[in-house]
């Protein structure tokens, strides 16, 4: 008998086209950068690869154009052990794509050409109803359509299944659907942008988090890069600290996070607990160069969290 967590990911898919640069250019200029990386990215796969290689049975619901990039991201998806039934692909437009430049801090800039992403719909996570209502734990972000996060979210909750709602990129959401969360993870700026009140520090945070939490959400985990994660909840407030580490590529960083907490909550950790773990993955993510390929194993996670 399987008894791996299942977590089952709604989202997207983008082929990462990364450039490194000693610094961002300006509007009109041009700079000779570093060197260039291609590979598997998307906060919706990029989610799904953290959970499949910290122990999960992943399910993926995405979209994918006919073309190349979408050949090579059903293929390793695959090797990366996600389950495929619902890899669906499109000939109306590419597969996603993401420009993403990265400086000599680690820090990135990056613009995502949604293409197929854009055409995931309601009626595709229809076709994933079995996938969605079995599932320990559904994890979704927004690159994708509103409405088909909330088909998703609205059939998981039907069902009892955790729903864990990581908002990026930040867009305000509706009560209706915050309603239906039973975690979500944003960013400093996410937390603003989905609250609509300034976040500038920590005290600023944690009162965004409460407005989230009177308009229906469950729990509010805050990422704050190195410095870990704010965990709000009715119950009270807790800074879960991160791990130092040294920096090379802070992309992908939230998604680890995301993956790890949704794998920690699906195996039935209590809050605190998932957030620690999901520390360390993102500890250990920001450690290598790229995004999905940059995952951690479950193994390195203990190690880390064992020292
Ligand atoms: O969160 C990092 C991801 O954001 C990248 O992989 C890129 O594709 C964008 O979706």
């Amino acid at each position: 008998m399987n008894k791996r967590p299942r977590v089952t990911v709604v989202g997207s898919f983008n082929t990462d086209l990364v450039s490194r640069t000693p610094r961002m250019p300006v509007p009109g200029e041009t700079i000779l950068g570093g060197p260039f990386h291609m590979g598997p990215g998307g906060k919706g796969a990029n989610q799904a690869v953290a959970a499949a290689r910290l122990g999960a049975d992943v399910t993926m619901v995405v979209k994918l154009g006919q073309d190349i990039f979408g050949d090579q991201a059903e293929a390793n998806m695959i090797k990366e052990g996600i389950r495929p039934g619902f890899i669906f692909r499109s000939a109306e437009t590419h597969t996603g794509a993401a420009l993403i430049m990265l400086d000599a801090q680690g820090e990135n800039m990056i613009v995502v050409a949604a293409g197929a992403n854009n055409l995931l719909s309601p009626e595709d996570v229809d076709k994933a109803e079995e996938a969605i209502r079995q599932a320990d734990v559904l994890l979704v972000q927004l690159e994708i359509p509103q409405e088909t996060v909330a088909r998703a979210i609205q059939m998981a909750r039907e069902s009892g299944v955790k729903v864990l709602l990581n908002p990026a990129p930040g867009r305000e959401l509706s009560g209706e659907l915050l309603g239906m969360v039973d975690v979500l993870t944003p960013n400093e700026t996410e937390t603003q942008i989905v609250s609509g009140l300034p976040v500038t520090d920590l005290k600023e945070a944690q009162i965004a988090a409460r407005q989230l939490l009177d308009r229906g959400v469950g729990a509010v985990v805050v990422t704050l890069g190195a410095q870990g994660a704010l965990v709000v909840t009715p119950a009270g407030v807790e800074h879960v600290p991160g791990l130092q580490v040294d920096v090379v590529d802070t992309t992908g960083a939230g998604d680890a996070f995301s993956g790890a907490l949704a794998v920690a909550l699906a195996e039935g950790m209590e809050l605190a607990q998932a957030v620690a773990l999901a520390n360390a993955a993102a500890a250990l993510q920001v450690t290598k160069i790229g995004t999905a390929s940059a995952m951690p194993y479950r193994d390195d996670v203990d190690k880390l969290m064992a020292d």
